[in-house]
């Protein structure tokens, strides 16, 4: 991805009209992965045409998967079985997507073949050994460097299960772990220090792999199959979340966004902004393929500030860009604790929230693993992206409720996991074009 590509926000509204956000990325990343691991045929529905996705869907091609694109949203994967991947000549690209690296590496690590990981400017500061050290517990050979990417992932090891208390809450870590455990002798056991999202283990499931599972806890053994199975992939809870802080601050507003997935372990923005005053129903809930997912109907209403309650941290972890501008527009003080993991995402997003909404006049005191954020009356500005799709959309919203413009610098990477967010956030009211 190359080039700047900035925006810039004004103060709009009221927000009205239906929005259909894009499938769910988590979702989209792991069918890719279990249908290409598994023998027979899976058509998977609702894929994000992201451009996260889409790099582990190239990934899987070059490890001899075919993957065919019937329609937009659409991919027909011909699985290759648990040892039918073969090795790349090329590095394997995983773009911006910290999820791609982290479960890819598990997979990777159990086949005959070397690979190499790399990303981009962003993923290249990401975190890794959080990955790379519980799996070389279990026999696996990735050589980091200092800790980041590129990975070169030693093909040809004998892997065995271990147990694993995770010491920070990831569902990429347990993800990575567990697809490791596929390729294990013996049993992977994961325990986590919180409930994250458990996709992965409900995937399995439903591709037939043996897995007992509760929230915090996953247990698997090597040595089984896993079968083509179509997935349905949920309209992205995270993608949505812009939608309801937008509707919530911008007086008038009546939002309907469909069938959005509704995980708990991804809804924590939900009860964080009924707690401060927000006006959100749930109609339409029904299972698909196991998921829940429901329309999101949220209507304006003044918000407050509130001290978060820790335990929804790790239920709203994509969420805290979004939830800063809805501090920033409620009355009084949101209090924010425990959230240090957010200065290892896209970017550093305590940091770069705080920046951004100080540059737009709200005051924010920042702490290692929060923040605290005054709200008041946001202003127009300057701010800087750094580049994380995330704190651009988040302040795009800022911009609607804004006495004047917010220019965003950077906004490209917007497209990693929300295509098409510009055309769908001026169909419903944003004043929100390109500049420069
Ligand atoms: C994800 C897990 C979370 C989340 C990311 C997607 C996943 O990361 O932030 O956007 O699909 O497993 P961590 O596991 O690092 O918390």
């Amino acid at each position: 991805m190359s080039g700047r590509l900035d925006w810039r926000s004004g103060p709009a509204g009221p927000l009205r009209g239906s929005v259909g956000v894009p499938g769910d990325k988590s979702v989209s990343h792991r069918a890719l992965m279990f249908a290409a691991l598994a023998d027979g045929r899976s058509r998977i529905r609702g894929f994000l045409e992201g451009e996260d996705t889409r790099a582990t869907a190239v990934v899987l091609q070059q490890l001899g998967v075919r993957i065919e694109t019937p329609a937009d949203g659409e991919r027909v994967v011909h699985g290759v079985g648990l040892h039918g991947l073969r090795a790349s000549a090329q590095p394997l690209d995983c773009g911006n997507a910290g999820t791609g690296m982290r479960l890819l590496a598990g997979l990777l690590a159990g086949q005959v073949f070397d690979s190499t990981l790399i990303g981009d400017a962003s993923l290249s500061k990401r975190p890794m050994r959080r990955v790379t050290d519980p799996l070389a517990a279990m026999g696996a050979r990735i050589d980091t460097q200092d800790g980041l990417p590129p990975l070169v992932v030693r093909g040809g090891q004998r892997l065995h299960g271990i147990r694993y208390e995770l010491p920070v809450a990831s569902a990429q870590v347990k993800s990575a772990l567990l697809l490791a455990g596929l390729y294990a002798e013996g049993e992977t056991e994961v325990i986590e220090p919180h409930p994250t999202r458990d996709y992965t283990e409900r995937m399995l499931a439903a591709f037939g792999w043996p897995i007992a599972f509760e929230p915090g806890r996953a247990k698997l053994s090597g040595g089984h199959a896993l079968r083509a199975t179509d997935v349905d992939v949920p309209a992205d809870f995270s993608s949505a979340a812009f939608f309801l802080v937008a509707a919530g601050i911008v007086p008038g507003s009546e939002l309907r966004l469909p069938a959005v997935g509704l995980n708990p372990r991804r809804t924590g923005l939900l009860e964080a902004l009924r707690l401060m005053g927000a006006d959100i129903r749930i109609e339409n809930e029904k299972n698909s393929g196991g998921e829940p997912v429901g329309d999101l109907v949220v209507r304006h209403a003044p918000l407050h500030g509130v001290e978060l309650p820790e335990a929804l941290v790790p239920d709203m972890i994509d969420e805290f860009p979004a939830l800063f501008v809805a501090a920033a527009a409620a009355k009084g003080r949101t209090v924010i604790r425990g959230a240090a993991e957010l200065r290892v995402k896209e970017s550093d997003r305590l940091a770069t929230m705080a920046t951004g909404l100080r540059t737009l006049g709200i005051t924010v005191d920042e702490t290692p693993d929060g923040a605290t954020i005054h709200g008041g009356t946001l202003a127009g500005g300057t701010v800087e992206s750094l580049t994380d799709h995330r704190i651009a959309m988040s302040f795009a919203v800022a911009g609607l409720a804004a006495q004047a413009p917010v220019r965003i610098n950077d906004c490209r990477h917007v497209a990693t996991s929300f295509p098409g967010f510009m055309a769908l956030a001026n169909g419903c009211g944003f004043a929100l074009d390109v500049v420069g």
